[in-house]
């Protein structure tokens, strides 16, 4: 595995040593980017070299924090030709462990946490990110100490307590959470895991761009549709994608990145609309689609300037569309997605009805994760079925710990 020379803040430029743990850049709360020596690890480490290796993300060990993996299995999910459209590909996160690529990033932040020796991880969880962390943080013999929405899907809460994490849940959003991880942690002595609050976690999401580009047979798609919560998916391909290049792997062609949100919580589109670099938080988040419920990314900057940069688009799509796209996943393709994950398949729809994208054009939609997460959710949303009311805010009266 590769040494890391340094982090990166992403906004002022300044190199952080990751000797000890490191959160944020403390000049500018900039997100921390760790940085590789590339430029030697190119004359030896070739796509050749990952011939016959583990199929998991650590098979790009090379280009992953040097450290002891805590792995379940995460990651080279099935590229799954689209028997629907020509062109299409989806990626299937759903295989993951813990059934969403929420795996990847956890796998790669609770490995660095056992390695800096902290005993105690603390995350706010829109559902999934929870559930994986519950999984990997067990897995490393590390306590985890989960904040999520009182209601996520069923199946998020349950794993938690299965795993052994301490489990709060709250009546508000993700952004409650995240305060009460934020006002408690130096207390309890908790390290926090937030989404883009530590490095790690994008090295993992990494390599879903390393994976695209590998199982493609070393291209890059002409588009890539992303559900976006807190992006970091989107900002570790992108990542991914800037590796590959400095490795020689891959040229200076980049897919079109596209972030679709729902249209009950969309400020990333929103901003893009607007043509700004920043986002709004967005008031009365609510959808089906509980991973989206983001009212505002901590790393909305870097996602905006990556649509900018590779000519890509944000765009929303309603409840009902997702839903659609859902059981036509399941009924056309065998696949069960999350919400999420349908997401994709709603916004490709839109952007072959607009023209933004051809029937030629090769395309990666990602899902996100399993239908079988969410089946009290899917099971509601049931036509005719008495409908569990979508996740929403609830002013923040906060449950017990
Ligand atoms: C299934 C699923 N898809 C997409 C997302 C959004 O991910 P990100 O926050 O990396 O944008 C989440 C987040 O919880 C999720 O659980
Ligand atoms: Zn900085």
């Amino acid at each position: 595995m590769a040494p890391i020379t340094h982090l990166e803040c992403t906004k002022c430029g300044a190199h952080l040593s990751a000797e000890q743990p490191q959160t944020v850049c403390p000049k500018d709360g900039g997100v921390l980017y760790v940085r590789y020596n590339l430029a030697e690890l190119k004359q030896t480490y070739t796509a050749a070299s990952l011939f016959g290796r583990t199929p998991s993300m650590w098979r790009y060990a090379e280009v992953m924090p040097e450290a002891e993996p805590v792995s379940l299995g995460e990651g080279f999910t099935p590229m799954l030709p689209s028997r629907e459209h020509p062109n299409v590909y989806i990626k299937d996160e759903g295989l993951n462990p813990t059934g969403s690529f929420k795996a990847r990033g956890m796998s790669a932040a609770v490995t660095l946490a056992k390695a800096y020796g902290l005993k105690k991880l603390a995350a706010p969880s829109a559902g999934n990110a929870g559930s994986a962390l519950a999984a990997y943080a067990a897995a490393a013999g590390i306590e985890a100490h989960i904040f999520m929405p009182k209601d996520v899907p069923l199946a998020n809460r349950v794993e938690c307590e299965n795993y052994g994490a301490k489990l709060t849940l709250v009546d508000g959003l993700i952004g409650d959470c995240a305060r009460m991880v934020a006002e408690r942690k130096d207390a309890e002595g908790w390290f926090d895991v937030s989404t883009l609050k530590e490095p790690f976690r994008v090295e993992g999401k990494k390599t879903m761009g390393y994976e695209v580009a590998e199982q493609l047979g070393w291209r890059v798609p002409q588009g890539v549709i992303y559900p976006t919560g807190g992006g970091v998916g989107l900002i570790g391909m992108w990542k991914a994608f800037e590796e590959m290049q400095e490795l020689g792997w891959i040229g200076a062609e980049r897919p079109q990145m596209i972030s679709v949100q729902s249209t009950g919580c969309a400020p990333i589109a929103k901003a893009w609309d607007e043509n700004r670099p920043v986002s709004d938080v967005w008031a009365n988040a609510e959808t089906i689609a509980a991973g989206l419920r983001v009212p505002k990314a901590y790393g909305d900057y870097l996602i905006l300037d990556i649509l900018k940069k590779s000519g890509g688009a944000a765009l929303s799509v309603t409840d009902e569309e997702i839903m659609d796209a859902l059981r036509n996943w399941a009924r056309v393709e065998g696949i069960f997605a999350a919400p999420e994950g349908a997401a994709a398949l709603a916004a490709y729809r839109k952007l072959r009805t607009s023209g933004f994208f051809t029937a030629d054009d090769t395309v990666v939609l990602f899902n996100t994760g399993s239908g079988l997460k969410y089946l009290d959710v899917i099971e509601a949303a049931k036509p005719g079925a008495r409908r569990r009311p979508a996740s929403r805010q609830i002013a923040g009266i906060i449950g017990p710990y």
